[in-house]
């Protein structure tokens, strides 16, 4: 039996590679229909290719998450394809250099703010916009997981414009869950700690030492794997998560307790 009802139909943003690309396997193995959303136009079409070739239902979508009319209009186009929207995984984000607080520049700054967090803010908007005009299924009108990070919840070291977007997400998370829960609507997010993705490469790459000092964080050493996080996420959206809302889920094998 699949975690998702059938025809379900879920939208991932950052899905070409990483965490995002896990979560729209695990939903198409659950059984939904899978939108790709992504500004990598060729990860995101392997990845469709791929999903099909496993026997899904999946289409790509370009986007621009930082873009209102970007996002318009993917969320337009994935009703326009499959009829509605049940499942929304808000998950592009960037990564930067570690900068200590008073040399971070401004345009690093807003950069970092313009996808992390007004990312999230406008594909919620759009698809909260969505959900709440469809039919409900099945007593429920949709379910939104965004992605945040364990710095989240913890500052991560020479991370302040990073670390601010995801407590910002998490902020945003429990506004949407709070207003639109009695409208069959739940939203809530994941914390990831370190997962072995390209994204944890590049920052690898940025910073000398960074592999030693990650692995640090994380119990025992050892990254976790996108699927780890992927499957955390598909669960929250799933009718077995129906009283779970407003929540930022830490999933990263216990470095961080709260
Ligand atoms: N990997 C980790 O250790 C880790 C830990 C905590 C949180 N996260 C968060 O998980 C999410 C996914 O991270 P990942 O490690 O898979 O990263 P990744 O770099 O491997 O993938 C991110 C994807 O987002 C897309 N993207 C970036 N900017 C975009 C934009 N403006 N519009 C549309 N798409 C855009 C990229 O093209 C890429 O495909 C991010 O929000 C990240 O902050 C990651």
């Amino acid at each position: 039996m699949t975690r998702l009802h059938e025809g379900h139909v879920a939208l991932v943003t950052g899905a070409a590679q990483g965490i995002g690309a896990a979560a729209a396997e695990v939903f198409a193995r659950e059984g939904a229909k899978v939108v790709v959303a992504d500004a990598k136009v060729d990860g995101g079409l392997e990845r469709v290719e791929s999903l099909r070739a496993g026997g899904a239902e999946a289409e790509f979508v370009e986007v621009d998450v930082t873009r209102e009319d970007s996002v318009a209009a993917m969320v337009e186009r994935c009703v326009e394809l499959y009829g509605r929207l049940d499942c929304a995984m808000n998950n592009a984000g960037i990564t930067d250099p570690m900068h200590p607080f008073d040399e971070l520049t401004l345009e690093n700054w807003e950069r970092m703010i313009a996808v992390n967090l007004t990312g999230v803010f406008l594909c919620m908007k759009h698809e909260l916009r969505q959900m709440a005009g469809q039919e409900p299924r099945d007593g429920r009108r949709g379910a939104i997981v965004n992605t945040s990070s364990g710095a989240g919840i913890v500052p991560a070291p020479g991370q302040p414009h990073y670390t601010a977007a995801k407590h910002g997400v998490l902020g945003l998370t429990k506004v949407a869950g709070s207003e639109y829960y009695a409208r069959g609507i739940r939203a809530n997010a994941i914390c990831p700690g370190v997962t072995e993705t390209p994204m944890v490469r590049q920052s690898i790459g940025f910073n000398q030492g960074a592999e030693e000092k990650l692995r640090s964080t994380v119990p025992g050493g050892e990254f976790g794997r996108p699927e780890d996080v992927a499957s955390a996420a598909v669960w929250l959206c799933s009718e077995q998560a129906r009283w779970v809302n407003g929540q930022g889920l830490i999933v990263d094998g216990g470095g961080v307790m709260r």
